[in-house]
């Protein structure tokens, strides 16, 4: 049976080692390095599909969590799976749900079992483990699938991230038994283990060894520093297989992306993009842009120079900040349009930067205008 995602290195870096590479998904294939948008609630917020398409966003991300509280998934399988309801025809991925009970619900409970929590909607309880959450994105859908895992505080005891990555094996290899589409559904492990350079390994270890299409890496980006990020990463990326897909969860910062692709790692998601543009903050080739600030009130030049995406190619400073003011959609809409629209480009730059051998020099750059 030939696997629903595969991945093929195509080059690597000669100075730093970074990966171009090619991600094969049955809703299309694309190369990586690449920055996933986030659709928590199967829309990425205020932008439409067509949109999307037209920055040439391949693969998104939904939440499992979010999406079996509400609508059900029941009800996305039969709209005809994730894609048919949110007509988007491209790659999606949901995360497990394990994150968002740890970081959004009340009365959570962890047992080796799985995890019980009380449903914020409507106050029922609820109980999500390795094989439900299978079985609630079995009925979504989408081409990549992250198993139930733990993501333990940053700086708990060596002890308590012990069990934890424990757990979170046993838990990875209950989700590959209770996994019912490999066929067109890839199934991602994800490594934990915090800080600790011993339980990364053994982490890598455990989830190699169940042979998984593609390997996360969580649990960072939750507090700790980017110089501890980096270390984490420095040891935990080689841990992973060559010929395998490499996703560290929860990253979009322009100097974070860089740094994790020197370090070996091929995707990315986070909603700091979209985020940040709903309250008027932008990215630009000139850094980071408080587009609401008063002094943009009479400037009546695009927020990004660089930039050709539909919002800098018709809409001053002065307009969008006044929209923001005003607390219209539109300036929501306009800022999400081109902080996504800026991150997919910086990273085929950094995939052309791959392939000419000169992506330091883009760091540089980068680190220059976001110092
Ligand atoms: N999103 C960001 N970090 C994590 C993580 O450690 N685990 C999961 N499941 N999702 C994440
Ligand atoms: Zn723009």
């Amino acid at each position: 049976m030939q696997p629903a995602i595969t991945y093929r290195l195509i080059k690597k870096e000669k100075h730093t080692g970074a990966r171009l590479g090619e991600i094969t998904t049955p809703h299309g294939t694309f190369r990586t390095p690449i920055f996933m948008p986030v659709g928590t609630q199967a829309t990425v917020k205020t932008l439409s599909p067509e949109e999307l398409e037209d920055m040439h966003a391949t693969i998104i991300l939904a939440n499992t969590y979010h999406l079996w509280l509400r609508p059900g998934e029941d009800i996305v399988e039969e709209a005809g799976g994730l894609h048919k309801f949110m007509n988007w025809n491209k790659g999606i991925l949901t995360d497990s749900g394990g994150f968002q009970v740890f970081s959004l619900a009340k009365n959570r409970d962890i047992t080796e079992k799985g995890v019980t929590f009380k449903n914020e909607i409507n106050g029922a309880n609820m109980f999500l483990s390795p094989e439900k959450a299978m079985a609630i994105e079995n009925a979504l859908g989408p081409d990549i699938m992250m198993s139930l895992d733990e993501c333990p505080p940053y700086f708990e005891s060596y002890d308590y991230v012990k069990k934890s990555v424990e757990r979170t094996s046993r838990w990875a290899e209950r989700g590959l038994k209770a996994h019912k589409n490999p066929d067109w559904q890839g199934l991602f492990g994800i490594v934990q283990g915090a800080g600790f350079e011993d339980l990364r390994k053994q982490s890598a270890r455990d989830l190699v060894g169940l042979d998984f299409p593609g390997y996360s890496i969580g649990g960072l980006s939750v507090g700790e520093s980017k110089s501890e990020m980096n270390r984490v990463l420095d040891f935990t990326a080689p841990l992973l297989p060559e010929n395998k897909p490499r996703y560290l969860m929860g990253v979009g910062a322009t100097d974070s992306l860089i740094d994790g692709v020197i370090r070996g790692v091929d995707m990315f998601d986070c909603v700091l993009p979209t985020r940040i543009a709903r309250r008027g903050t932008v990215m630009t080739s000139h850094g980071r842009l408080v587009v609401k600030n008063a002094k943009y009130a009479r400037d009546f030049t695009p927020m990004d120079d660089q930039c050709d995406c539909y919002a800098c190619r018709n809409y001053t400073r002065a307009y969008i900040r006044h929209l923001i003011k005003a607390d219209e959609t539109f300036g929501m809409r306009l800022c999400s349009l081109h902080n996504l629209h800026y991150l997919i480009n910086l990273m085929k730059r950094v995939q052309q930067a791959i392939i000419d051998d000169n992506l330091l020099d883009l760091r540089a750059e980068v680190f220059e205008q976001y110092g």
